[in-house]
């Protein structure tokens, strides 16, 4: 099937209480990982795409790549815009084919942010785009995007409720103490800030930097209304674990499909292992 925007599974996942996974592309075995995992546990998946992944992979290539991924897997993909820092991104992305976008105005005032994010929400729901929008600002590294954790600042619900009022977007991603990267400690996730703003939007809520967030943290947020969690760094670290564990053992091997093959498989048991713990498997 074609790539589909993220509003074709939210309504299921709503209802049935379970968040679908959105998996970073890095490269070809990433999403041949991630299609398979998702084709094999019959759950819908979300390709994000960071800008700089975009500049690493070319952005003729990632919408090929995605595409085909789409038309084999049967199971519903989106192509999604991570991070999309300006209306400019967004266009491009969404002629070159992705099939939903996020724009993050976090580092906007809040009027800044609701007017630039209104834009991009008129503009791609005209084309059948779904548009993720962003509050509050998450801490760690990812790309581009660099917080450091003293200026990482939660959402505030009654912002984050009249941003959706008046933006309308399709999925709201809420600071709520997650952090891009993994954490030195435990992550301190305000399920306040969740509960109040899920019961009065009827956007399900994004939790970003889902890496390392202890399993019951998870559900509980799922429980409280989230229904897309990102997941990133965790598979870099099983790629990239896998491959020196290969190197290591045999210091002359050259052949790259050697160590990429298996890396692509350990990236594959991570994301079956993060579908099953969101509830999103067998539901296609
Ligand atoms: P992690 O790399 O911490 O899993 O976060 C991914 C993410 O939130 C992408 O937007």
């Amino acid at each position: 099937m074609p790539l589909v925007p993220m509003t074709a599974f939210a309504e299921d996942a709503k209802k049935h209480k379970y968040a679908v996974g959105q998996f970073n592309l890095n490269n070809l075995e990433f999403t041949q990982a991630i299609t398979e995992a998702a084709a094999e546990e019959k759950s819908p998946v979300i390709f994000g795409v960071s800008e700089g992944a975009m500049r690493y992979m070319g952005l003729e290539y990632t919408v090929a790549m995605a595409k085909a991924a789409a038309e084999t897997s049967g199971v519903p993909i989106a192509l999604h815009l991570d991070h999309g820092s300006s209306f400019e991104v967004v266009m491009k992305c969404i002629r070159a084919g992705f099939s939903s976008v996020m724009f993050d105005g976090s580092h906007y005032p809040l009027e800044e942010n609701i007017r630039l994010t209104k834009q991009v929400v008129e503009a791609a729901h005209a084309v059948g785009v779904s548009v993720e929008g962003e509050l509050g600002t998450i801490g760690g590294v990812e790309d581009d995007l660099s917080v450091d954790e003293k200026d990482a600042a939660l959402a505030n619900p009654a912002d984050a409720i009249r941003f959706w009022e008046e933006t309308k977007v399709d999925y709201m991603a809420i600071a709520v103490g997650t952090a891009h990267g993994m954490y030195k400690g435990e992550p301190k996730i305000s399920f306040e800030i969740i509960d109040e703003v899920a019961r009065n939007i009827a956007a399900p809520i994004v939790l970003h930097g889902g890496s390392g967030v202890p399993d019951e943290a998870i559900k509980k947020s799922i429980q409280f209304g989230v229904g897309k969690i990102n997941v990133n760094t965790e598979n870099q670290v099983a790629c990239t674990a896998k491959i020196r564990e290969i190197l290591a053992a045999k210091p002359n091997e050259i052949d790259p499909r050697k160590y990429l093959g298996p890396a692509r498989e350990a990236i594959k048991e991570v994301v079956k292992g993060k579908i099953r713990l969101f509830g999103s498997n067998n539901r296609i």
